[in-house]
C-alpha cells in the first residue's frame, strides 16, 4: 500500500470529502445545502461528533471539534474518528479523501489526518485474497493552516510506524536475526542511519555474555546492531541511546512457556527493536537536529542441545555474574550487554524499549507503558508529557532501593528473575546494574502487540514506541 498525504489549493474531484468545523453553519460556505445543514444540525444536538452523510452514492464526513486549543483527549478523539472513517471507505472500496478545515486550527487538523493515516496499514502479505486491501491511499489536505511540510513530516512518521509494525507483524519464519540486520541496513540506507553489525565472534570478543548465552540454544547466530543518526546541527553534545530487545521469538528456552497459548504472540518479543529501528527511521527521515543511537541485541530464546540452564551463571559484558534461574527472563540478559556496551558513547540519557514482563501487562494492561528508571524528574516529566500528547502513555512505576534486595544471589553478583511481586521493577533493577548514565525503561509488553483491532494502532503490532520517542526528541531538539 502507498500512503500520500498532500497539500492542495484545489477541491480535488472524485474523492470522499471530509470538513473539520467548530461550529456547523460554516459548512454553508462548503456549499451545503438546507437538507445537508438540517440533518447536520440535528446529529449535532444529538452530541454527535462525527457524522457521516451519504446522499445517493456520495458518502461525505463533518467531524466537530471544540474551538481553542486542544487538550492531548479531544486530539485522541480526532485521531479516532480518523480512524473510524478509513474503516468506512475500507469497506467501500474508497482510497482518496480530502480534508477541508474551518476551524483554522493546525493541531486538530495533523491529528484527525494522523488518524486517517494511521489507519491505512494493513499486513496482507500473506492473504491470498487481499479484498479488505488499499492500493494507493491519498489523503489531501485543503487548508492554508498546515503546508506540504507539515504533511511531509506526518507522513514520514506514518511511514516509520509502518516499518515497525511489519517487523513485529513478521513471524519469525521470515524475520529471523539475519532478516531483521537485513531491514535495518535498508532502512539506513532508505533514510540516512548508519548501521554497523557485530557478529557472534566480535560478540565473543567483547564478551556479550548474557547475549551469547541465551543465544546457545539456537542455531541461528545473534547480532548486535549500532544505528547512528548524528547531523551536524544536532543540538545535543552528548547522544541519547535508544536500546531495544530484540528477540525474534520467545519459546522461553528450557523454561518452555506455559500454557502452549502464552507462545502464540511470541513473534513480538523484538518490539523493542523494531521500535528503536522506528524512532531512528523518523528522526533521520525528518533530519532532526539531534545526535541518536539505537542499540539492538538479537537472538530468539529456544531450547536447544547446548542451552543454557537454571544454575548457570553467565559472565556479562560488564563483567557482572548473573545466576539463571529462569531461561524464560532472557530480555534483561541480552539487554544487559546492550546497556553496558552504551557506557562508550558517554549519553546524556539511555532509553530502552522492551516486552519485558508479563508482570507489566498484568499490571496497566495494553493502554499505557511502564516506566522506570534513575534519569530526573524532569526528563520524566517530558517523557510523560509526550506520552500523553500521542497517546503513546507512559506510567512511572517505583525504583526504592528495597527491590534490589529481591535480585540478590548467594552464588553470583545477581541472579535473573526476582520472584513473582513487582515483577516488572525487578527486571528493571535486574537493568539497572548495567547503566551509568541516567536512563528510562519502557517495559512496552502490554501495548506493543494487540489481538484485537485497537482503533487506528490496528490489529497485531501497534508500533508503540515511534511517535512517543519521535515527539519527545523533537521537543528536546
Ligand atoms: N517476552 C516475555 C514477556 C512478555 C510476556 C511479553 C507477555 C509480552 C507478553 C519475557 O521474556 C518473559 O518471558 N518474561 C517472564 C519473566 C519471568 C520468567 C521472570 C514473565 O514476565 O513471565
Ligand atoms: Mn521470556
Ligand atoms: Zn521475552
Amino acid at each position: 500500500m502507498i500512503l500520500k498525504i498532500k497539500h492542495t489549493s484545489e477541491k480535488p474531484s472524485g474523492v470522499r470529502n471530509l470538513f473539520l468545523v467548530n461550529d456547523t453553519s460554516s459548512l454553508k460556505d462548503f456549499g451545503f445545502n438546507a437538507d445537508a445543514l438540517a440533518y447536520v444540525k440535528l446529529k449535532e444536538e444529538a452530541k454527535e461528533k462525527l457524522i457521516t452523510i451519504k446522499a445517493y452514492n456520495i458518502t461525505y464526513y463533518v467531524v466537530i471539534v471544540d474551538k481553542g486549543e486542544l487538550n492531548d483527549k479531544s486530539l485522541e478523539v480526532l485521531r479516532k474518528n480518523g480512524h473510524t472513517i478509513t474503516s468506512g471507505m475500507r469497506k467501500d472500496k474508497e482510497e482518496a479523501i480530502c480534508v477541508y478545515d474551518s476551524t483554522g486550527n493546525k493541531e486538530a487538523v495533523l491529528a484527525l489526518t494522523e488518524g486517517l493515516a494511521l489507519s491505512t496499514y494493513q499486513f496482507d502479505k500473506y492473504l491470498s485474497k487481499k479484498d479488505k486491501s488499499f492500493g494507493e491511499f491519498n489523503i489531501w489536505v485543503a487548508t492554508p493552516v498546515v503546508n506540504q511540510e507539515d504533511l511531509n513530516e506526518l507522513q514520514l512518521l506514518c511511514e516509520s510506524v509502518f516499518a515497525t509494525r511489519d517487523l513485529v507483524n513478521e513471524p519469525v519464519s521470515t524475520m529471523d536475526v539475519a532478516e531483521l540486520s537485513k531491514t535495518i541496513e535498508q532502512l539506513g540506507e532508505k533514510h540516512g542511519f548508519t548501521v554497523e553489525i557485530f557478529n557472534k565472534t566480535k560478540l565473543e570478543s567483547l564478551k556479550f555474555g548474557g547475549l551469547l548465552g541465551v543465544n546457545k540454544g539456537s542455531i541461528d547466530p545473534p547480532a548486535f546492531h549500532i544505528l547512528e543518526w548524528k547531523p551536524q546541527n544536532a543540538t545535543n553534545t552528548k547522544p541519547v541511546v535508544l536500546v531495544g530487545k530484540g528477540v525474534v521469538f520467545d519459546t522461553g528456552g528450557i523454561n518452555l512457556k506455559t500454557p502452549p497459548g502464552s507462545l502464540d504472540d511470541m513473534k513480538s518479543d523484538m518490539g523493542g527493536a523494531a521500535s528503536v529501528v522506528g524512532a531512528l527511521t523518523a528522526v533521520s527521515a525528518n533530519k532532526l537536529p539531534v545526535h541518536v543511537i539505537g542499540l539492538i541485541p538479537a537472538t530468539d530464546n529456544r531450547p536447544g542441545g547446548n542451552a543454557i540452564v537454571p544454575g548457570d551463571i553467565l559472565s556479562m559484558h560488564n563483567g557482572t555474574t548473573v545466576e539463571i534461574l529462569n531461561t524464560d527472563a532472557e530480555g534483561r540478559l541480552i539487554l544487559a550487554d546492550a546497556l553496558s556496551y552504551s557506557k562508550k558513547y558517554d549519553p546524556e540519557l539511555v532509553i530502552d524499549l522492551a516486552t519485558l514482563t508479563g508482570s507489566a501487562v498484568m499490571a496497566i494492561g495494553h493502554y499505557a507503558t511502564v516506566g522506570m528508571g534513575t534519569a530526573d524528574s524532569t526528563i520524566f516529566d517530558e517523557l510523560t508529557k509526550s506520552g500523553y500528547r500521542v497517546n503513546e502513555r507512559v506510567v512511572q512505576f517505583p525504583f526504592w532501593d528495597d527491590y534490589d534486595d529481591l535480585i540478590k544471589s548467594e552464588v553470583a553478583d545477581i541472579k535473573n528473575i526476582g520472584g513473582r511481586e513487582g515483577g516488572s521493577i525487578t527486571a528493571g533493577k535486574f537493568l539497572s546494574h548495567f547503566v551509568e548514565a541516567p536512563w528510562i525503561h519502557l517495559d512496552i509488553a502490554g501495548p506493543a502487540f494487540v489481538r484485537k483491532e485497537d482503533s487506528y494502532r490496528g490489529f497485531g503490532a501497534s508500533g508503540v514506541g515511534v511517535r512517543l520517542l519521535y515527539d519527545f526528541l523533537k521537543s528536546r531538539s
